[in-house]
């Protein structure tokens, strides 16, 4: 069975937790829907997973949609939350409500997610408005990292505590299904779990969350750039993949690679016709 909101509110609702991962391509998201993760995240992080930039603030719509529908497309039951890029929806409720309209459109996402508390309040409740599930993302927002001056713990002290408490508060009354903490103290992650009827979802937030996502890249090591205190290497996929092929390189040069098990038989083409053809030549 499909996961949608209404999954997530009655999964909050039972005590049970919420697993999300983020995820940028078909063969990946095929696995994932294997193990009944209840949801995938297409996150703007492709930008630094699967594009290589230090930030995510240049990835694009057109990169979003492009990565949105390869996820989508091997997706039946697991719910596909499509990231809103960096000024997709800022400017205008406008751009917000066409935009997020693309990544269902075009994307074929289930729900967007976008960064921000009170400010986008407006845009979640146009988004919402126009039938499209939205996921709220506050605490520490990459899209913000040249406003925060980096990548740091966000709602330490009382009133950023209390600034945070609003934020979360304001995208549940704006009508978001979710919200994502991210690098949020863990005292008032709880806090914000327990006075919340949507369910939170942590990334670096602790254990009190109702949720929790990692990048993929990440808790399977295979993306070293930069490695968060919070992140669990599930299993060192990256070795893995460094060994097959480093002997990939040496089977090619040492001519291991391809045996007769890897070729076609000599039968499949005529020998006869090659032999004339090499003549002719
Ligand atoms: O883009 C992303 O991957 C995210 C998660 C870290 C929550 O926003």
């Amino acid at each position: 069975m499909k996961n949608t909101a209404a999954t997530f509110l009655q999964m909050k609702q039972r005590g049970e937790k919420i697993s999300m991962l983020t995820c940028y391509d078909y063969s990946t998201a095929k696995l994932m829907e294997r193990t009944g993760v209840n949801a995938i995240l297409v996150g703007d992080s492709l930008g630094n997973t699967m594009l290589g930039y230090p930030d995510t603030l240049s990835v694009t719509m057109d990169d979003m949609i492009h990565h949105g529908s390869a996820v989508a497309r091997a997706c039946s039951n697991t719910m596909v939350v499509i990231d809103m890029p960096f000024l997709s929806y800022q400017a205008s409720v406008y751009d917000a409500v066409i935009n997020a309209g693309r990544l269902i459109k075009e994307g074929r996402g289930n729900a967007v997610k976008l960064e921000g508390g009170a400010a986008v309040v407006q845009q979640i409740r146009a988004i919402v408005d126009a039938g499209i599930p939205v996921q709220a993302h506050i605490g520490m927002t990459p899209q913000s990292v040249n406003a925060f001056g980096g990548f740091k713990v966000q709602g330490k002290g009382e009133a950023a505590a209390k600034q945070l408490l609003q934020d979360a508060y304001a995208v549940q009354d704006a009508g978001a299904f979710s919200v994502v903490l991210e690098c949020v103290p863990p005292k008032l992650t709880a806090l914000i779990s327990e006075k919340l009827a949507i369910p939170t979802i942590g990334i670096g937030a602790g254990a009190g969350c109702d949720g929790q996502i990692l990048v993929y890249q990440d808790m399977l090591g295979m993306f070293n750039d930069y490695v968060p205190k919070f992140v669990k290497q599930f299993a060192n996929v990256g070795e893995i993949m460094s060994q097959a092929f480093k002997d990939y390189k040496g089977a090619v040069q040492n001519g291991s690679f391809p045996s007769a098990e890897h070729t076609f038989a000599k039968s499949d083409c005529s020998c006869a016709y090659l032999t004339q053809l090499a003549a002719e030549l």
